[in-house]
């Protein structure tokens, strides 16, 4: 890849430049294994002393070429793609947390990774401390332990919209001799690059904006490179593995030893591995997702405008408006746009928003974020209803809220179809 390439440029064609003679788009190798005639050679891939495929659990040329993308979108050098988002968030922290240890994360997390925090995580022997990420330095400093490894959160949070206080939470996870990871799934790093604002990992569901298209579950892991990880508290980094022949990932993949162990040891044991198929899906999705990222952030802010003038509307969130909690924040860190998502409080409730929901007819009920296609969801009654309303309240998910997934089409007709949508809530028989 050229340095100075920029991101719409890295879209379209990082991660793969055939040469000479080889398919232009990239192919999709469905194979598991690769063939070799010198037992020589796939020793030195299995020791990992030579680059290469040997069995597409680990690695595969699309998949690969899909990593090699992303890492250079997010300007890290080094991810690892998986079979899904939370395939990527739990290997992110398995990584550097085991039995008997604790992360600290900010309470306004998409409801899949607060239960996986809440719940399953908990149930591994991994202890999690949510934290309102509005909280003061003081405060948040104050829910770390000895044995705490990683701080945790997204860049935008995924339903509550507010977005991170990146200067805050890289100092404090800094001054801790912690990683910050951070869920960058609703910004892209079309729109936001936190290794630029401090964070160390970075995860993705690949599912959402990625893929664009709805057609793909998967997700990616990319390793910034530069945490300290021989600072001290890290011996899974820097100690001899045993289950690898005794590989010191630091000492030997220095800027690469968090993704590589990742791969190495984590792919390999527990096998959450993305599909060549849709590696190849992702990245023809990735090759238009700069374009996609304005039109999504142009229309979401159009349509976040009409509803702050209607009058069956409550109230409205999305961070590209003015009067936003996190608007000054939008604009230093997201200046290219605050993506396609935004939720507003319908009035008449829990009953309005389920009539709105039908009464639809362009924007499609469904659970998902991040299609080309317009998408309407009630949160409280879907994604977050395994929470508590306690739960709830602090993930950012009150009964009145309607989360809009904004899609590409024209705008106009989007407001249309939300403005008859509207008014079709507010009847008896709707
Ligand atoms: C912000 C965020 N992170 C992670 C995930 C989980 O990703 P997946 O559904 O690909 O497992 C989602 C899914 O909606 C999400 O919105």
């Amino acid at each position: 890849m050229n340095p100075e390439w920029k991101i719409d440029t890295i879209a379209v064609q990082g991660g793969y430049e055939p040469r000479s003679g080889e398919p232009r788009v990239l192919p999709v190798v469905q194979s598991t294994t690769f063939k070799y005639e010198d037992a020589g050679h796939v020793s030195k891939l299995f020791d990992l002393e030579a680059a290469g495929f040997f069995y597409s659990r680990l690695a595969n040329p699309t998949t690969d070429a899909f990593e090699r993308k992303i890492a250079q979108m997010e300007r890290g050098p080094g991810a690892m793609a998986t079979s899904s988002g939370q395939a990527a968030i739990t290997l992110a922290i398995l990584n550097i947390c085991s039995s008997g240890q604790h992360i600290v994360a900010a309470s306004t997390l998409y409801g899949g990774t607060y239960n996986l925090f809440s719940t399953t995580l908990p149930k591994m022997g991994i202890e999690v401390t949510f934290v309102d990420p509005e909280a003061s330095s003081e405060d948040i400093l104050k829910a770390f332990r000895h044995e705490t490894r990683c701080l945790y959160a997204e860049t935008i949070g995924n339903p509550g919209l507010n977005i991170l206080d990146f200067e805050k939470f890289s100092a404090v996870a800094h001054d801790r001799k912690c990683p910050l990871i951070i869920d960058n799934t609703l910004a892209t790093p079309y729109l936001c690059r936190p290794f630029e604002l401090g964070a160390d990992i970075i995860v993705h569901s690949a599912t959402k904006y990625m893929d664009g298209h709805a057609t793909s579950v998967g997700g990616v892991i990319v390793d910034g490179g530069r945490f300290d990880w021989g600072c001290g508290r890290y011996p899974e980094l820097t100690e001899p593995d045993e289950s690898y022949h005794g590989i010191r990932y630091l000492n030997n993949f220095g800027d690469l030893a968090y993704i590589i162990k990742a791969r190495v040891q984590l792919m390999r044991d527990l096998g959450p591995t993305q599909a060549p198929l849709n590696s190849f899906l992702f990245n023809l999705g990735v090759e238009t997702l700069h374009l996609r990222m304005q039109r999504h952030s142009e229309n979401a802010l159009a349509v976040a405008k009409f509803l702050q003038g209607h009058p069956l509307v409550s109230w409205v969130c999305y961070p590209g408006l003015e009067n936003h909690p996190s608007h000054e924040r939008a604009k230093k860190y997201l200046p290219k746009g605050a993506s396609g998502v935004l939720t507003f409080g319908i009035k008449g409730g829990m009953e309005a928003g389920r009539k709105f929901m039908e009464g639809t007819r362009l924007i499609a009920l469904v659970v998902h974020v991040g299609d080309a296609r317009s998408c309407v969801l009630h949160p409280a009654s879907t994604t977050h209803r395994q929470l508590t309303e306690e739960q709830q309240i602090s993930s950012g998910v009150t009964p009145d809220l309607i989360r809009l997934s904004i899609g590409i089409e024209d705008a106009g007709d989007i407001i249309a179809d939300i403005d008859q949508a509207l008014y079709l809530s507010q009847t008896q028989h709707a």
